[in-house]
């Protein structure tokens, strides 16, 4: 039950601030306070919907208490009756901006009627924010459902996903697994690998899927902030609480949560998360009572928790009640097979939003894209890519000049593979052997020097590269 709503009555003499007062604390909490200095204490320390003000007393300036009002708490209802000169209509509309304003011969009837009315508009636009939110989650489900059943067809994809390298294959297989369970799943990557495209996969490939996803960053949150957001505060719990607010818990109630930054809670709410996660119930704050919520709850983390763990940062416990499935996304560099197809997709994905015609990428920006080590992966892909498309002409290539500096800076010189393929007075030996030369070299670039990765990408054994890179006299670069 939702407490009832909180009005000050201010400017009122004697007799009318009784008849108010009788008539209105039937539905709602009354004080009746003259001093306006009195008025804006009370707006600062506690959570009041409607200011009700009188212009009758002549030593109090109605107008400046209510302006002083809505400076500093903008969301408490302004109702202004008695008599205004035109400039001070001018001023209760323009700097008190009051909601609604009843001359003299107000009756205690129309008083009632206008403070519901405003009280129900108050109450509308909370929802309707609250609803909008929840539609656009709503709408969210509706469009990813229409692309499962596109995937469904296909099953080298899981949801949104664009990728070929055999770890990302492996690792969407895992999610398709833990989509059809309940248990929790901890998605560890650097940022911009793909952690929340996976969770919304999870989610939609899951049977929470007619239901919400809800999404909350953890990172940079006091205690007190993040208790409300994820489990709903009481109206007046703490200053500026103007209102009930349903928690994250509750609003994804049978649905899906992704806690993303889980790294970043404090000790003290993981002992709150770990009590929700073992008791599946959550206590708004402010409340007494629990309310159940049946959530599955998917938590990501750029760094591993196993680190944290063992420096005493993260409660073990907790790991483990995250742990259901852990999923560990490989970075771009270490997948350069996804880089080209990535590229590729891209390219065709951004060409068709900004209207351009673009032919594709030219073999020289796809060597430099698979030399570069992206630190921001597919974020910053997709954003070198956006930047290249907006500023190429269109019914062209985009090629090495529209590329960033520090990306065009890259050096190929040991990448790019001679395709002269005359023999120049060299044997046919010689030829062949210079080729190969740069062959691994180049694969050890991509590889970043990673000599058993290079042996299995060329097809050899470690050995017989280590054989390779000494006949061939084959040194990193840095
Ligand atoms: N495998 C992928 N296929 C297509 N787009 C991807 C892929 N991985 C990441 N993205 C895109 O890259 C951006 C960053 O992904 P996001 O899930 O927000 O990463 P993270 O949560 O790990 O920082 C998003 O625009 C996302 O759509
Ligand atoms: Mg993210």
């Amino acid at each position: 039950m939702n407490s009832p709503s909180f009005i000050i009555i201010s400017g009122f003499n004697g007799k009318d601030a009784v008849i108010l007062n009788r008539c209105l604390s039937k539905h709602y909490q009354i004080v009746a306070i003259n001093e306006p200095a009195e008025v804006l204490a009370v707006l600062d320390s506690e959570a009041v919907d409607l200011l009700l003000c009188n212009t009758a007393t002549k030593e109090f300036d109605a107008l400046e208490l209510l302006h002083q009002a809505r400076k500093n708490h903008p969301e408490t209802i302004r109702l202004l009756v008695g008599h205004l000169s035109h400039e001070e209509t001018k001023k209760a509309i323009n700097e008190a901006a009051i909601y609604q304003f009843l001359s003299n011969d107000w009756s205690i009837s129309q008083i009632e009627l206008l403070v519901s009315r405003a009280l129900e508009n108050k109450e509308l636009s909370y929802r309707h924010r609250h609803l909008s939110r929840e539609l656009k989650i709503a709408e969210d489900v509706l469009t990813k459902h229409q692309v499962k059943q596109h995937n469904d067809q296909n099953d080298t994809r899981f949801d949104k996903l664009i990728y070929c390298s055999p770890s990302m294959a492996t690792l969407c297989n895992l999610a398709k697994k833990a989509s059809s369970t309940n248990l929790p799943v901890l998605i560890q990557g650097e940022t911009g690998t793909g952690k929340e495209l996976i969770a919304r996969g999870i989610h939609q490939n899951s049977d929470r899927n007619q239901q919400p996803l809800l999404v909350h960053n953890c990172g940079g949150m006091s205690d007190e902030l993040l208790h409300s957001e994820l489990f709903g505060h009481k109206r007046g719990a703490f200053t500026g609480a103007i209102s009930d607010r349903l928690g994250l818990f509750p609003a994804a109630d049978g649905g899906t949560v992704f806690l993303d930054e889980i790294a970043d809670v404090s000790p003290t709410f993981q002992v709150s998360l770990l009590r929700f996660l073992q008791e599946g119930e959550v206590k708004p704050l402010g409340s007494d009572q629990v309310i159940e919520c049946n959530v599955r709850i998917i938590t990501a983390c750029n760094q591993p928790l196993n680190a944290l763990i063992s420096k005493g940062l993260f409660r073990e416990d907790l790991f483990y009640r995250l742990n259901g499935f852990q999923l560990n996304i490989p970075p771009l560099r270490k997948r350069s097979k996804d880089i080209e197809v990535l590229a590729n997709f891209l390219v065709a994905k951004f060409a068709v939003e900004f209207n351009r015609k673009i032919l594709g990428i030219s073999s020289g920006v796809m060597e430099k894209f698979m030399l570069y080590h992206w630190p921001g992966n597919v974020r910053e892909l997709e954003n070198e890519i956006k930047r290249m498309i907006a500023i190429n002409d269109g019914g062209t290539f985009i090629t090495e000049t529209s590329l960033s500096p520090h990306i065009a800076a890259l050096k190929t010189k040991v990448n790019s593979v001679n395709r002269d393929l005359s023999l120049n007075g060299q044997t046919l030996k010689q030829k062949v052997e210079e080729i190969e030369a740069k062959i691994i070299a180049d694969a050890l670039v991509r590889q970043r020097w990673n000599q058993s990765k290079t042996a299995a990408e060329l097809g050899l054994s470690r050995v017989g590269l280590a054989n390779k890179i000494k006949r061939y006299e084959l040194a990193s670069e840095v």
